[in-house]
């Protein structure tokens, strides 16, 4: 809430209100190998494997990586070995000239360096949907040429542990490339086929973006022993954390970027806290301790509602059985608990921006360099917003009275809960490459909108109506002004 003055005021002192709309900003801004054969205590878990992956690049996205990097420490930790745990990540934060710790990342205002020794299975152009999911598949021949190669060659005594960590909207996860994003009906159709193929005893998976709730909802079955916990629930955003200007959350004074995300943060300190000797903490335990942090103590203050997912008899399956230490008897550094405020994560790369700018010194490039980049994050943003709202009242606007479907007569209507988002996957990513081909692309903010498109769909609403009505919303717009910020 703070955070939304500050930023609304910032806005002002830009002469930017007009442009973007105060009550369009007040909606974004809104506040807030194999080791099984070697020791029989494998054996009689199977072998756990980990994918850890960062949807995204950008030094102002700096918290995705952070989160990962501290998730493969989490795995390596609880004794994990490199050969089962692939690491996606861009990997542009550690070495990037905004960073005022070259070659280190931190995860915690007082946290040490967690990106040593983690592995660059696949980096920058081979972080894209297709890999992650061939990963996950174990599809070793859909990888030639990429990365380390390394996927998920698991049996069916196996366990495995699935972390995303990014930006996201109804229905999708982002990828670092421009257009490339992971649709919620590919994910479950690989889950449901590795489950097909006897691939796994159970699989976990946590996800940490926005509306991340549609992933699952409505989706993922109760039968393939999958279990899934989201940061969010399938219509609001999750949170970045430990961002600067957050009083005793903020991260060192060098710092222009918050250093974590709240969920991804509330599960990995509960596993370093429970890495102590204290064993057998369960999937349901650590749910209830994500969500009482996530929802700032259930008061909802800030912060978004964990969900859970699938198949919930998993519930009382011991950690150990993916990342936690088996054989307990080490001492370990539990962070510090500092719980600081929370910022939206669509906000987070403006403040970003913002404080670069605040930064610069007066009259120098630099800070004239600065502006520009946030007035066009800022342009952007409500270029997007308006052209998805002209489609939306074009198509389901006052002149949707046919006789058919009543069903969805707004963009912005929700389905009821355990409804997925849309019924036609393939008509959803039809509409958005045609909203993108007129408009531009959606990228990392504009993705919040991928609900007007689902409910264009509902409500069958023709593919031939979707172009012409792109087009006129566009045809003002010249697609190279929209391009993405990374
Ligand atoms: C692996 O990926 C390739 C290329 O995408 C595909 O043709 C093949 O069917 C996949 N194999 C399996 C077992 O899924
Ligand atoms: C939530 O967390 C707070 C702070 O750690 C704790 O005092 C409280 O008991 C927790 N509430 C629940 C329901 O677990």
């Amino acid at each position: 809430m703070g955070r939304g003055l500050r930023c609304l005021l910032l806005l002002q002192l830009l002469g930017l209100a007009a442009v973007a709309g105060a009550g369009r900003w007040q909606e974004f801004l809104r506040l807030p190998s194999d080791g099984g054969k070697e020791e029989e205590e494998e054996d009689a878990v199977g072998t756990r494997w980990a994918v850890l992956i960062a949807g995204s690049n950008g030094y102002y996205n700096y918290r995705h990586q952070a989160d990962v990097c501290h998730a493969y420490q989490i795995m390596r930790k609880g004794g994990l070995k490199d050969d089962n745990i692939v690491v996606m990540m861009y990997d542009d934060i550690a070495n990037n000239p905004d960073n005022p710790r070259p070659g280190v990342i931190i995860n915690h205002p007082t946290g040490a360096d967690v990106y040593a020794g983690v592995p660059k299975d696949y980096t920058g152009k081979d972080v894209n949907a297709n890999n992650f999911l061939a990963v996950l598949l174990g599809n070793k021949s859909a990888l030639a040429g990429a990365g380390s190669g390394k996927v998920v060659s698991s049996g069916p005594n196996d366990h495995v542990f699935v972390y995303y960590a990014d930006h996201g909207g109804p229905g999708v996860l982002s990828m670092p490339g421009e257009n490339d994003y992971l649709y919620a009906n590919d994910l479950l159709q690989a889950l449901k086929k590795k489950h097909a193929a006897g691939a796994y005893k159970s699989l976990v998976m946590y996800v940490e973006a926005c509306e991340s709730g549609s992933i699952f909802e409505g989706l993922l079955p109760t039968d393939i022993a999958v279990y899934a916990t989201t940061a969010s629930n399938a219509e609001e955003s999750s949170w970045g954390t430990y961002c600067p200007g957050d009083g005793q959350g903020a991260p060192p004074a060098e710092f222009d970027t918050c250093l974590g995300d709240l969920y991804s943060v509330a599960w990995m300190e509960d596993a370093d806290a429970h890495h102590d000797g204290r064993r057998g903490e369960t999937l349901q335990q650590q749910y209830k301790a994500v969500k009482n942090r996530t929802s700032d103590e259930g008061t909802y203050m800030l912060g978004s509602h964990v969900m859970q997912y699938g198949d919930l008899s998993l519930g009382p399956q011991s950690l150990d059985l993916y990342y936690m230490r088996i054989a307990a008897n080490d001492d370990d550094e539990a962070g510090a608990a500092v719980r600081g405020h929370a910022v939206n994560q669509r906000d987070a790369d403006l403040i970003y921006f913002w404080r670069k700018y605040r930064r610069a010194s007066e009259g120098t490039a630099e800070k004239v360099e600065a502006r520009e980049r946030l007035l066009q994050e800022v342009g952007r943003r409500s270029r997007v917003d308006s052209s998805v709202e002209l489609i939306g009242g074009l198509l389901l606007g006052s002149s949707s009275g046919d006789n058919n479907n009543k069903v969805v007569l707004n963009a912005n209507a929700v389905r009821p809960p355990g409804q997925p988002l849309v019924d036609d996957w393939e008509c959803l990513r039809s509409m958005v490459r045609t909203f993108e081909a007129h408009c531009g692309s959606l990228g990392q903010y504009g993705i919040k909108h991928m609900r007007s498109f689902a409910n264009i769909c509902n409500a069958a609403v023709s593919h031939h109506a979707m172009a012409n009505a792109a087009s006129q919303a566009c045809t003002s717009i010249h697609p190279s002004s929209q391009r993405l910020i990374n």
